[in-house]
C-alpha cells in the first residue's frame, strides 16, 4: 500500500518562526505525492457493490476497495457520482465516514470539464510548492482575470493530488459559506480519518470555529502539509458580517495547514481575507510563462487532423496559426475555448485569421452581433429573452422554467438554447450560463440598457409568487 503522504512522519513541534514567516524547509513533505492511499490497479476496472455506507444500490467502479486498490468512480444510492480516484471522495467509503458524504458537494464533473486538454502551469505549481515549503502555514492567493485559467489550475491540482477542495460556482448556487464549511469539514474528517461522529454537528455550518478545530487535528495527525483549495472567492455570496472573512476562512491557520485560493483581481485591502499570512500570486495573462502555455495549447490543437487539413487547405503554416492566435487570445484560455472549436468547424476564420476578434470581450461582442444580426424576429422573440432569463436565474434551470418565464413554447426555448450552445452548460436537463465572464458581459449589456435583467428578475419572482400563493394572493 502506498502510504498516505500526510501520515508519513510527524513534524517536530516548534519548528519555524511565527505564522507567515519562512520556516525551515520541510524536507519530508512531498507535495507531488498522490494524496490518496491507493496503488496502481492490479487487474483492471471492475464493478463491485458498496456494502453499507453510501446506501443500498451505491456502486464503485474499479478494483475492490481496501489496501492496494484503486477506485475509478463512486456513485451513491441515487446514482450520483460522488468521487473517483482523483479526489478525496473515496475516503467516504466505509461505515465510519459514509454518512458524512451527505454534506459533500461533489465537483467530479467540474474537475473533469476544466482539466480536459489541460496544459502547462508548471510555473504556478512550483510557486505553490515553494510557498508550502517555505512557510509554516498560510494562504496562497491566486489572482487572475476572467478566463485566464484559475479554476482549471485548481481543478488540476485537486485531480493530481486529491486535496480537500471547494469550488464556488455562483451559477450553480454553490456560493454560500455553509456549503463550503460543511463540504470541506466532511472531507477533512474523512481524508484524515479524524475521530469524530459520523454526522456533522449543526455548529459546523455556523462559523469557522469547527473547521479550524478539524484543521488543527488534521495537521497534528500527519507530518506533511495539509492543503485545502478554494476556487473563486470573488463569486462568494457576500451577505455576512463585513468584519468576517469570506466563507469564514480562519484568520490563523495551524502549523502545517495551507489554503490555496483563487480570486479575480481585487484591491487587496478590499478582499475579505484578513489573515495572518497570505501571499498573492498573479496568474498574469501577459506573462511569458502564461503565453508559453497558451502557445503549447495552440500547438496541440493545430496538430488535430481536422485542423491540419484546414490549415493546409488555407496554406497557413502551423507557426503562423499559433502566432496569430497567441496575439488574438491575449493570453486568455477562455478565448481559445470558444474560438478554436469555431475555427475547426468553419464558423470563424474562414476568410482569414486576421479577421478574428481581438480578445475575449471582442469575441463576445462579435458573437452577440452575429446572433442579433441574422434575423431580428428570431432575436427579439426567442434568442434574447432566453439568454436574458438564463442570466437572471441564479441556478441551473429546465427549459420548462424558461418557457414559463418567457411565455414561449418549450420547443422554441430549446431551439434558442441550441443557438446559444457555446455559452450554456447543460447537466441533467438543466441549463446555466457556462462561464462567469459571459454573465459579466451580459451584465454590462444590462448596464447600458441593451437588455434588462431586472425585468427578467421581476418576472421570475412573479412566477414564483404565483406558484406559491396562486393568482389571488399578493
Ligand atoms: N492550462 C490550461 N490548459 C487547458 N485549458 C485551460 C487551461 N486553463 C484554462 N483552460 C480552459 O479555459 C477555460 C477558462 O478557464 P477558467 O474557467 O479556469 O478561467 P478562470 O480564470 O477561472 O475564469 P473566471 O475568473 O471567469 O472564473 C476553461 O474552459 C478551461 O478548461
Ligand atoms: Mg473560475
Amino acid at each position: 500500500m502506498t502510504p498516505l503522504p500526510w501520515r508519513r512522519r510527524k513534524r517536530p513541534a516548534g519548528t519555524g518562526t511565527e505564522t507567515g514567516t519562512p520556516a525551515e524547509p520541510r524536507a519530508e513533505a512531498d507535495p507531488h505525492a498522490p494524496a490518496t492511499d491507493v496503488a496502481a490497479p492490479v487487474d483492471g476496472p471492475r464493478r463491485v457493490e458498496v456494502r453499507g455506507g453510501m446506501g443500498a444500490g451505491g456502486d464503485i467502479e474499479g478494483n475492490a476497495i481496501g489496501d492496494g486498490s484503486t477506485v475509478h468512480r463512486i456513485t451513491d444510492s441515487r446514482g450520483v457520482t460522488i468521487g473517483d480516484n482523483n479526489t478525496v471522495y473515496q475516503h467516504f467509503h466505509g461505515e465510519a465516514y459514509a454518512p458524512l458524504a451527505r454534506k459533500l458537494i461533489s465537483f467530479t464533473d467540474l474537475i473533469a470539464d476544466k482539466t480536459a486538454g489541460f496544459v502547462g502551469r508548471r510555473f504556478a505549481l512550483d510557486a505553490i510548492d515553494r510557498f508550502i515549503t517555505a512557510h509554516r502555514s498560510g494562504y496562497f492567493v491566486i489572482e487572475g482575470e476572467p478566463g485566464v485559467g484559475k479554476t482549471a489550475l485548481l481543478a488540476h491540482l485537486v485531480a493530481e493530488r486529491g486535496y480537500p477542495h471547494h469550488f464556488v460556482v455562483g451559477a450553480l448556487g454553490v456560493n454560500r459559506a455553509e456549503q463550503f464549511l460543511e463540504s470541506v469539514s466532511a472531507q477533512v474528517i474523512a481524508a484524515f480519518r479524524l475521530d469524530r461522529p459520523s454526522l456533522l454537528p449543526v455548529e459546523a455550518a455556523r462559523d469557522g470555529v469547527f473547521l479550524s478545530g478539524l484543521l488543527t487535528e488534521a495537521a497534528r495527525s500527519v507530518s506533511g502539509p495539509v492543503v485545502v483549495t478554494v476556487d473563486a472567492l470573488d463569486e462568494v455570496w457576500d451577505s455576512g458580517d463585513p468584519r468576517a472573512n469570506l466563507l469564514y476562512l480562519p484568520t490563523r491557520l495551524p502549523d502545517g495547514v495551507f489554503f490555496v485560493v483563487s480570486t479575480r483581481p481585487r484591491d487587496h485591502a478590499d478582499l475579505r481575507l484578513h489573515v495572518e499570512s497570505r501571499e498573492f500570486f498573479l496568474l498574469d495573462a501577459g506573462s511569458a510563462a502564461n503565453l508559453a502555455d497558451v502557445a503549447e495549447y495552440l500547438e496541440v490543437f493545430a496538430a488535430r487532423p481536422v485542423m491540419r487539413a484546414l490549415l493546409a487547405a488555407q496554406r497557413i503554416p502551423t507557426a503562423e496559426f499559433v502566432e496569430t492566435l497567441l496575439g488574438k487570445a491575449e493570453g486568455n484560455f477562455m478565448y481559445l475555448h470558444h474560438v478554436l472549436p469555431a475555427i475547426e468547424d468553419g464558423r470563424l476564420g474562414a476568410s482569414g485569421l486576421g479577421d478574428l476578434p481581438q480578445g475575449l470581450q471582442a469575441y463576445y461582442e462579435s458573437h452577440w452581433r452575429h446572433m442579433r444580426g441574422t434575423d431580428s424576429e428570431l432575436w427579439f422573440a426567442y434568442r434574447e429573452p432566453v439568454i436574458v432569463f438564463l442570466a437572471a436565474a441564479r441556478e441551473p434551470v429546465r427549459p420548462a422554467h424558461l418557457a414559463s418565464w418567457t411565455g414561449l413554447p418549450t420547443g422554441r426555448v430549446q431551439d434558442a438554447l441550441r443557438a446559444w450552445r457555446e455559452f450554456v452548460h447543460v447537466q441533467d436537463g438543466r441549463y446555466r450560463i457556462y462561464h462567469a465572464s459571459f454573465r459579466d458581459f451580459l451584465q454590462a449589456k444590462d448596464e447600458i440598457g441593451d437588455i434588462s435583467l431586472m425585468d427578467a428578475n421581476r418576472r421570475i419572482a412573479a412566477d414564483l409568487k404565483r406558484l406559491l400563493f396562486g393568482d389571488g394572493l399578493p
